[in-house]
């Protein structure tokens, strides 16, 4: 049996790829570099590496064919914000059109098992914190939409023969592999911890947008969840769509709301540096907060986070900001 990963040259999707060799899995890698880094590829010498897009039809067919895949796990996604609310057809097109060709030859091919990524994007503005898996998902931006239209499909197709499969909604992706050498590279990166860390590095001032929010000191919070800990929750995935487990979604985050200072003074105190920021207005579509209930995912699939403080979260990423890269 082998696993097929959409996107696994990307920063979730390559550190779980080694994850799932290190379980001695078969893996299959399908990513078109378009975010993801060639150099991120060829550290991932176990898995088969195939150039390409997750829609092709005539590749997947022809890989279907040719290997006893009996999963996908998919990463590959265009992933910003606000490329998404500038750009939103697009954002349709490539992550719900073509994830619904995706599926079409998952499911002519009979591959059985689908592990989806999804985003805390699909809530939108938290009613309730910690979000669990029964609040409304009312996304605020078009990638959001994206992510819950795929969740509402998935059901629907499993109707018709399609794959069964878990969709996991991840909070705030954070860190690096341990020993520095996978982690997050997006462009223009939008996520906080590289950029505070790039402000650590350059000199440059990190703007804070907001610091009236009805949170413990203003600023914005979030669940951040180290990387590591993320791969192997997709590892649980796949061995209990492999056993039978029903289909379904569960939300992934540690639980512990960090506010935008808070991150900061900690990287301050991991880096030994000082971190400039400059305060801005509130940017249009930024939740206050965002905490997650990952409760059903233990109790379900018996995960358990080993990397939750958030000193080892930036300490990782820290090392991954400092190596030096081609
Ligand atoms: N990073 C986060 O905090 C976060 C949070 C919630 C959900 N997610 C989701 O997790 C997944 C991975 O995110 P990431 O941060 O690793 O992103 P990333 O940009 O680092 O990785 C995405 C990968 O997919 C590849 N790709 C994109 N379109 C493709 C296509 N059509 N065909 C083949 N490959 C393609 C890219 O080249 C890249 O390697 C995405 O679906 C994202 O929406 C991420």
């Amino acid at each position: 049996m082998a696993v097929l990963v959409t996107g696994g040259a990307g920063y979730i999707g390559s550190v779980t790829v080694r994850a799932l060799l290190t379980s001695g899995e078969k893996v299959f890698v399908l990513d078109d570099l378009s975010t993801g880094r060639p150099e991120t590829a060829d550290l991932l010498s176990g898995a088969g590496f195939i150039k390409g897009d997750f829609a092709d039809r005539r590749l997947l067919a022809e890989l279907f064919d040719r290997e006893s895949i009996d999963a996908v796990l998919h990463f590959a996604a265009l992933t910003l914000v606000a490329e998404s609310v500038e750009r939103p057809l697009d954002y349709f097109r490539a992550n719900v059109s073509k994830t619904l060709d995706l599926l079409e030859a998952m499911t002519s091919h009979r591959i059985p098992h689908f592990v989806f990524s999804s985003s805390a994007a699909t809530f939108g503005i938290a009613e309730v914190i910690p979000i669990d898996e029964e609040h409304p998902q009312r996304p605020i931006n078009p990638y959001g939409w994206s992510k819950k239209a795929v969740e509402d499909w998935l059901p629907q197709i499993r109707k018709v023969g399609g794959p069964a499969y878990i969709g996991l909604r991840y909070f705030n992706a954070a860190g690096a592999s341990a020993d520095g050498l996978l982690g997050e590279v997006h462009s223009p990166e939008s996520h906080l911890i590289p950029n505070v860390l790039r402000a650590a590095l350059d000199g440059s001032a990190l703007p804070i947008y907001g610091t009236d929010y009805p949170t413990t000191d203003g600023t914005c919070e979030r669940d951040f969840i180290h990387v590591e800990d993320l791969a192997a929750a997709h590892l649980l995935a796949l061995q209990a769509l492999r056993r039978g487990h029903q289909s379904g979604f569960y939300n992934l985050g540690n639980g512990q709301a960090h506010s935008i200072r808070h991150v900061v003074e900690t990287a301050r105190a991991v880096t030994g540096r000082d971190i400039k920021v400059v305060e801005s207005a509130r940017r249009p579509g930024d939740p206050p907060v965002l905490v997650a209930s990952s409760a059903r995912i233990k109790s379900d699939l018996g995960w358990l986070p080993k990397r939750e403080a958030l000193d080892l979260i930036i300490a990782d990423a820290w090392r991954f900001a400092c190596a030096p890269r081609r």
